[in-house]
């Protein structure tokens, strides 16, 4: 009989939500806008969804230094919902890839899975998807989402095969496709070592570009497209935030369930039982989330 295998190491996740904001003025002068609305939750809770969705319990929150104390009291320790929060911060905004500087010591030399504070998932077969990627321990996996125009964005351009990436180019003029790559990337346990070599670009910044562009030199960088019926929101402009509300209000009001309530998501993986969102509900009072979290623990919606 062969030897039983090792548990591979667990994926930490690292929600990036620090930045200036500096789009939504002056909204974002008192405070982060991964706190601002999106209908009826604060931003950060979609993101944090999408990681815990992907089965991650260790996650830890980048913000600036003046925002840490909101974050810590809106979201704790995690242990509400039955996750593993730890609190950095950064001190101005690097670049994407800085979050696997400041992280380094967290991450360690595990797996992992970097999602900006402000970019928004729900879809169909999201969360199959995201357990798949998680899966696989070796090399990087970004993804490809088709939009109008991708010349604000970082994009990828794939081989027929539709998993390999051909080339990679930051905000380019004239982009190569039309496959804008979403604040969401897994790597394996190189991130925080290959982050460290990075030089800032010449707009001062440690770019996650270039973090993928070591990953695709090596070719282990996998490119999973996003599928139609996804939907990938960022939340960086008025315009977008109040897009990203209707869509949550629309989708939510539908269908009288909620997208991105965590206890229901710590229940569903089995991290928290109903009698933890009982008492947990008591804290929201009346509100909708209140009411929700007193239907999940009464009767469940799964
Ligand atoms: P951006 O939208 O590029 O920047 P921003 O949030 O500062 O907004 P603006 O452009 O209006 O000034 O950032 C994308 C996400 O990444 C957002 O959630 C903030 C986060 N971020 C950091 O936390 N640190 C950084 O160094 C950068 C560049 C972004």
């Amino acid at each position: 009989m062969s030897a039983p295998l090792a548990a591979a190491p667990a994926r930490r996740g690292i929600i990036l939500a620090g930045g200036s904001g500096s789009r939504l003025f002056p909204l974002t002068l008192p405070f982060s806008k991964q706190l601002m609305p999106v209908y009826d939750k604060p931003m950060i809770y979609y993101p944090l969804s999408v990681l815990m969705l992907a089965g991650i319990r260790e996650i830890l929150v980048i913000t600036t230094p003046h925002d840490r104390p909101l974050f810590e009291r809106l979201l704790g320790d995690g242990s509400s919902y039955g996750i593993a929060l730890s609190y950095a911060t950064q001190d101005e905004p690097r670049g994407l890839a800085d979050a696997y500087r400041i992280g380094a010591d967290f991450v360690g030399t595990n797996p992992s899975c970097l999602i900006l504070g402000d970019n928004l998932f729900y879809g169909a077969y999201l969360t199959d998807m995201l357990v798949n990627v998680s899966a696989r321990t070796a090399g990087a996996t970004i993804f490809g989402y088709h939009v109008v125009d991708p010349r604000s964005y970082g994009v990828v351009e794939i081989d027929g095969t539709g998993t390999k990436a051909l080339s990679l180019e930051e905000k380019p003029e004239k982009p190569r496709s039309n496959l804008a790559i979403p604040g969401l990337y897994f790597y394996d346990g190189n991130a925080p070592a290959y982050a460290r070599e990075i030089t800032p670009s010449p707009r001062g910044e440690i770019e996650i570009t270039d973090l993928n562009r070591r990953y695709l030199a090596e070719g282990t960088l996998h490119v999973e497209v996003l599928s139609r019926g996804t939907a990938w929101l960022d939340t960086g402009t008025h315009e977008n935030l109040i897009e990203a509300a209707d869509y949550i209000r629309a989708v939510q009001n539908r269908q009288g369930l909620k997208v991105a309530c965590l206890e229901e998501i710590g229940l569903f993986r089995g991290w928290i039982d109903r009698e933890t969102i009982a008492k947990n509900a008591k804290a929201y009072g009346k509100s909708s989330y209140g009411e929700y979290l007193r239907m999940i623990a009464a009767e469940g919606v799964r």
